[in-house]
């Protein structure tokens, strides 16, 4: 064993060398699949009076249903004995203890942290870092309050009124997606703009209305090495320094947000508007950390502290609640369910919530950057077409209801792909508006009702249908869902929301025994770009070296450029 195999064996926990496929759980849960195969949702509804109110579990404002989901209760004592055998409990604790179980990476997993209060403590290498999250959640507080409050001047001496956040992945998604989900209890004195897009567009669309004067960029990158983020960073100063021409312009109207200080420094930001975070904070699970500073000061501070306590609400009820009442848990074991033993590929995240537009853009990085993995923490291969295989991460994709229903909603209903989906809804409006809210719900539970049993060709005959038509209006139904629904959507509750996800991505990581926390799936990507670029940008035509199409598209760009 090399020195690195030997510290990464050292580390990891017993169940990280357990084949999934040989569990007895994971066995008789493949059996169980099989045999449930002719039991439809109208039959499991027939049968038992009290499934609507049994499968159901309720936490931190959310109240989840998944009794519209294909199994039963023996198929959830399977699934659970499947999360014990996995070792979802030890290896949650793993995390919560700051143990380094991003092994790849050799990074503890403490994005709990961030939003621990105060008075808890949490550490990592032996030092606690709660005081550390809170210093800085401090500063961002001071940072917040000027800009809110007008008293951040810029250059010339005029108050700032519009934050651009420049930040991509992790260091957009999430302030993009809670700066919409909160904008009802944002400061709408101030124009929030993001720019993640390498695309020229992007930046130049977000800063066209914009007086430079009233303007401050928040250059968020983790490793500030990022290639779109600092090239849209640098045409943030450009943008800057032609209308001051002055470099002391810069620190007026730049902060950043990173773990490289140093980086920060280069580019020329004052390290004291810096707001810092730790590698133990992934570019995904970072939202809540002084990634969020654009939403702190969209929303405020108090309102941050709000959705902080969301997310460790949740936090605690994962760490605390059995597997049969936690809703992380059994969200997760739900997709694990789906793809690994029921085959479907896809996840519709289908929120009744204008403001949650963004959520499913949000969900993708999160879910598909943590699953999107096809060897287990040791490394050997899991494709399911190989030995002991079995299919990973599904593919989370949506849009708001109910436009979705009239655009793609008809595969889902019809087509030949089972999708399970996840609706999401809230009792309030917070745009009450005469009839607006009950039409918004009446469909939400309509659609659930619809995929669920659907509607047979008996019924259809005893409307009138003609004959010919009725395997054109035949819904077969059995198509599975879960409802989450929650009294409002407040700045706490999109924080337990999130949370929700992220430990239920954390539980499918350990059942299906990857690292949900590296991404190196990312690199290759970015390695090869880093290689075109200087033949695109050079004076001559370079000799070429790609494969013959890469070479003739390469060629075809520079002749259409011109
Ligand atoms: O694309 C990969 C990735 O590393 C994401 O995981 C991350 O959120 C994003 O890039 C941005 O990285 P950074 O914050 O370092 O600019």
């Amino acid at each position: 064993m090399t020195g690195d195999a030997a510290s990464q064996a050292a580390r990891a926990t017993p169940f990280d060398a357990l084949p999934r496929t040989e569990l007895p759980a994971w066995q008789a849960l493949a059996a169980h699949a099989h045999g449930l195969r002719g039991t439809t949702l109208r039959d499991l509804f027939q049968a038992d009076a009290d499934r609507g109110t049994r499968l159901t579990a309720e936490a931190c404002g959310l109240y989840f249903d998944y009794a519209k989901q294909r199994l039963t209760d023996e198929t959830k004592q399977l699934l659970v004995q499947l999360a014990r055998s996995s070792g979802v409990a030890e290896r949650a604790e793993a995390m919560f203890r700051g143990e380094r179980i991003n092994v790849t990476e050799r990074r503890a997993v403490l994005h709990v942290a961030l939003r621990a209060p105060k008075s808890h403590k949490i550490f990592f290498d032996g030092h606690d870092v709660v005081p550390d999250v809170h210093a800085v959640l401090e500063a961002m507080a001071v940072c917040a309050e000027h800009v809110r409050e007008g008293r951040w001047l810029g250059h010339t001496g005029k108050p700032i009124r519009a934050v651009v956040n420049i930040g991509i992945g992790g260091s957009d998604l999430g302030p993009v997606m809670a700066c919409q989900a909160l904008r009802h209890v944002s400061e709408r004195s101030l124009t929030l703009r993001f720019v993640s897009n390498v695309d020229g567009t992007d930046f130049s669309e977000a800063v066209s209305d914009l007086n430079p004067e009233e303007t401050l960029f928040i250059v968020s990158s983790k490793t500030f090495t990022t290639q779109e983020t600092m090239a849209n960073a640098g045409s943030a100063r450009a943008w800057v320094l032609k209308v001051f021409g002055d470099e002391a312009a810069i620190a007026r109207h730049f902060v950043a947000v990173s773990t490289n200080a140093d980086a920060v420094a280069a580019f020329g930001i004052d390290t004291a508007n810096m707001f810092g975070f730790w590698d133990w904070v992934g570019g995904r699970y970072s939202m809540d950390s002084a990634i969020g500073l654009s939403t702190m000061i969209a929303i405020g501070p108090e309102a941050f502290g709000e959705l902080l306590a969301g997310f460790h609400a949740m936090d605690e009820h994962f760490r605390s609640a059995p597997f049969e009442e936690n809703l992380p848990v059994l969200m997760g074991l739900l997709a694990v369910w789906n793809t690994t033993f029921l085959g479907s590929r896809t996840i519709a995240v289908l929120p009744y919530d204008q403001y949650l537009a963004r959520f499913p853009a949000y969900l993708q990085q999160l879910t598909m950057e943590s699953c999107g993995k096809r060897v287990t923490l040791a490394g050997d291969a899991i494709d399911p077409g190989t030995a002991g295989g079995y299919t990973t991460g599904p593919i989370y994709w949506g849009e708001p209801g109910t436009n979705g229903q009239h655009s793609f909603y008809q595969l889902i209903h019809q087509g030949t792909e089972v999708i399970p989906c996840d609706f999401i809804a809230f009792a309030k409006s917070l745009n009450p508006l005469g009839r607006h809210h009950d039409l918004l719900m009446a469909n939400v539970f309509a659609q659930a009702e619809a995929l669920a049993f659907g509607k047979s060709a008996e019924e259809l005959v005893a409307e009138g249908c003609a004959d010919w038509l009725i395997p054109h209006r035949t819904f077969p139904g059995n198509r599975p869902s879960s409802t989450i629904l929650a009294e409002q959507l407040t700045p706490r509750l999109l924080g337990s929301l999130v949370a929700l996800y992220e430990h239920a991505v954390f539980v499918q990581g350990a059942i299906w025994n990857i690292n949900c926390f590296d991404q190196w799936g990312v690199e290759l990507g970015k390695q090869l770009a880093g290689r075109i670029v200087p033949e695109l940008e050079s004076q001559d035509a370079p000799a070429l070296s790609h494969d013959s199409s890469t070479n003739a598209l390469i060629r075809r760009y520079r002749l259409m450029r011109g």
